[in-house]
């Protein structure tokens, strides 16, 4: 009989995910990695999609926050962005970012797979970096979170590692031991949850794909 794991082929707890707990380290090798440039880097993210005034928009595994206080920064006054994440420590940080940065984030200890939001509250959700640290079985039930807590012709962006064994390894591969995501499962996840693909491609950034898909009528 094989030995009890509570760990997936990744490496990845089957409970909650591969969760980060040194937030300054994070952020310095986020730093590093792009050169001073991360407010950029964030912008030409949310360029992937359109984010509106008034838009409520969701960040799933927000770490320290950058991209959600971003985002809040078009969503303007009118809107709200929430983000959440398994790391208490991620959420004390970001919640310090928003103060230092005068936005208004609501930060929030979750779990994605399980969100604590009614059905239909978001215009958008955005999945950065985050489903590869995501176990498989968690990746899955986050993506039909994410349906169920879209509104129908939400958005929901997805960027994360894609393994590219004939490329050099870059920074994050040298610096940071990551996994990847298969990009062609997650769209048939995400076809099956009620999400429609609208466009995927690379984002120029190391070896990181995006995957854009809106949020089908359920009937
Ligand atoms: C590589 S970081 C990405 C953070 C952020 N999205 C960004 O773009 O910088 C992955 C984040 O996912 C969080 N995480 C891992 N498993 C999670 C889960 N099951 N639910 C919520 N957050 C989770 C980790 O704590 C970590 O902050």
């Amino acid at each position: 009989m094989g030995k009890h794991t509570d760990k997936d082929k990744d490496g990845v707890s089957n409970m909650t995910g591969r969760t980060l707990h040194s937030p300054i380290r994070y952020d310095f090798q986020l730093w590093l990695a792009f050169r001073g440039r991360e407010k950029n880097v964030r912008d030409s993210v949310l360029d992937l999609l359109t984010i509106k005034a008034g838009d409520s928009v969701l960040d799933a595994g927000c770490g320290t926050g950058t991209l959600a206080i971003a985002a809040k920064r078009l969503v303007g006054p009118t809107g709200s962005v929430h983000g959440i994440d398994a790391s208490p420590e991620m959420i004390a940080r970001a919640e310090k970012k928003a103060q230092k940065a005068r936005v208004t984030v609501a930060f929030k200890y979750g779990f994605v797979q399980s969100l604590p939001f009614p059905e239909a509250h978001f215009d958008v959700v955005l999945s950065t970096m985050m489903l590869h640290h995501m176990p498989h079985k968690g990746r899955r039930e986050f993506i039909f979170e994410t349906r169920r807590v879209l509104k129908q012709g939400g958005r929901l962006l997805v960027v994360d590692f894609i393994e590219n064994p004939r490329k050099k390894k870059g920074f994050f591969s040298r610096f940071h031991r990551h996994g990847h995501i298969n990009f062609s499962d997650t769209m048939d996840v995400l076809n099956e949850a009620g999400l429609q693909i609208v466009e995927n491609g690379e984002t120029g950034i190391y070896d990181l794909r995006f995957v854009l898909a809106t949020a089908r009528d359920r009937t």
